[in-house]
């Protein structure tokens, strides 16, 4: 187990009274995002500052930096604004078709259903939905509903309304033993926990870069396996084109790529503003590690689910969740007041279905904890 880290909130912009357990909807940037973002736009009001080389070289120092957190290389690596253009991707290159499923959890993210039901009306097939497990975790319900008609499986590592794990090495082999794709949303855990595409074996991994991943919204990332990288992207760039790079000979048309999944990265991913900030953002973390972070988050979220449990609250127990995030359902419902008691306190959380959606990060404080149960305490009747 790695060792916890030291309290980090004095790098983030975070008034003191604010206790901020939101991650899981938005992260706060690190200073050093901050300041990145700033540089950014002074060079941006600078244009002759700007040559042909700066459209590449930033992007494959921030590719390095994903495929490290994600134990990919950096070949496998693409850009895009949002999980629901990363998914479109996978539903354009996994075949589905009559008689062929798709595997989803109940209640996904809507950027993981989408582009599966616009795929099944045009090419046929179908979703199966797994229910909600109750007790324990998601792992059993999903492995048993693949089967010989599965085309793909699509999970995430946790359930991003209540923090639910799925165990993506066993979904995968299931997958891979019919023959089905497997396309995870780590936009809920990458960043916070370790992830490894070795391990995992995800043909289409995709996740938001504004969350657990600490940078600037509407630049997210995938990592595609090497069987998917001669396939369709979905826009026709001309920056994913081979020879690119030569701005003098872009209307040498040409039907070739460059290299890996770079042909699926979205039009204009040189991105001068977002760029900077989201690769101080994976440096920031890649320092702390995947693995640090969960050691800090774990015992943060145990206090929450041992407290609630007091109260005579359901959160969701550690066994059957990651670190990073915590559900926690009360008895009769959302209660009456909530809302008003932990915007009065400042307290920050989410409610998302019947849970209410508890994600700390690295600046959260054990005082940050005590004051969510107060607020629980105040209302649980
Ligand atoms: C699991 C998950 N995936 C994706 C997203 C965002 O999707 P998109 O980038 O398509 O807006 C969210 C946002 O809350 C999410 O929780």
């Amino acid at each position: 187990m790695a060792e916890p880290l030291a309290p980090q909130r004095h790098l983030f912009d975070i008034p003191d009274d604010v206790a901020y357990l939101n991650c899981a909807y938005f992260s706060p940037k690190p200073y050093v995002v901050l300041e990145a973002g700033r540089r950014a736009l002074t060079i941006q009001s600078h244009p002759w500052e700007v040559e042909p080389r700066h459209f590449f070289e930033p992007p494959e120092t921030l590719r390095r930096e994903f495929a490290t957190l994600v134990g990919g290389d950096v070949d496998g690596v693409a850009f895009v604004p949002s999980v629901s253009y990363g998914v479109g991707i996978a539903a354009r290159n996994i075949d589905v078709g009559p008689g062929r499923s798709i595997v989803v959890a109940d209640e996904q993210f809507p950027s993981d259903l989408y582009p599966w039901r616009t795929e099944i009306a045009q090419q046929g097939g179908s979703i199966v939905t797994v229910e909600h497990p109750g007790t324990g975790d998601w792992t059993d319900p999903i492995i048993d509903a693949i089967d010989d008609s599965t085309a793909v499986v699509v999970a995430p590592a946790c359930h991003w309304t209540d923090g639910k794990a799925f165990d993506l090495i066993a979904i995968g082999a299931a997958a891979r033993d019919v023959g089905a794709a497997l396309v995870v949303d780590a936009s809920q855990s990458v960043g916070a926990v370790p992830f490894d595409v070795g391990a995992v074996d995800p043909d289409f991994l995709v996740s938001v870069g504004y969350k657990w991943q600490l940078g600037p919204y509407g630049y997210g990332y995938m990592w595609i396996a090497p069987r998917h990288r001669s396939g369709t992207p979905i826009e026709d760039t001309w920056i994913g084109r081979k020879g690119a790079e030569d701005f003098s000979r872009l209307v040498d048309y040409t039907d070739e790529y460059r290299p890996g999944a770079r042909r699926f990265d979205v039009g204009e991913y040189s991105n001068f503003g977002l760029v900077p900030m989201a690769t101080a953002a994976l440096q920031f973390i890649n320092e702390l590690t995947p693995a640090r972070i969960a050691a800090t988050l774990k015992p943060l979220t145990s206090a929450i689910e041992h407290g609630a449990r007091d109260l005579g609250l359901d959160p969701v127990p550690a066994a059957d969740r990651l670190p990073n995030l915590i559900g926690v359902r009360f008895p009769s419902g959302i209660p009456e007041g909530l809302r008003d008691r932990l915007a009065a306190d400042r307290v920050y959380v989410s409610v998302r279905g019947d849970a209410v959606r508890v994600a700390p990060n690295v600046y959260n404080t054990m005082e940050d904890i005590e004051r969510l149960l107060r607020a629980f305490a105040s209302v649980a009747g």
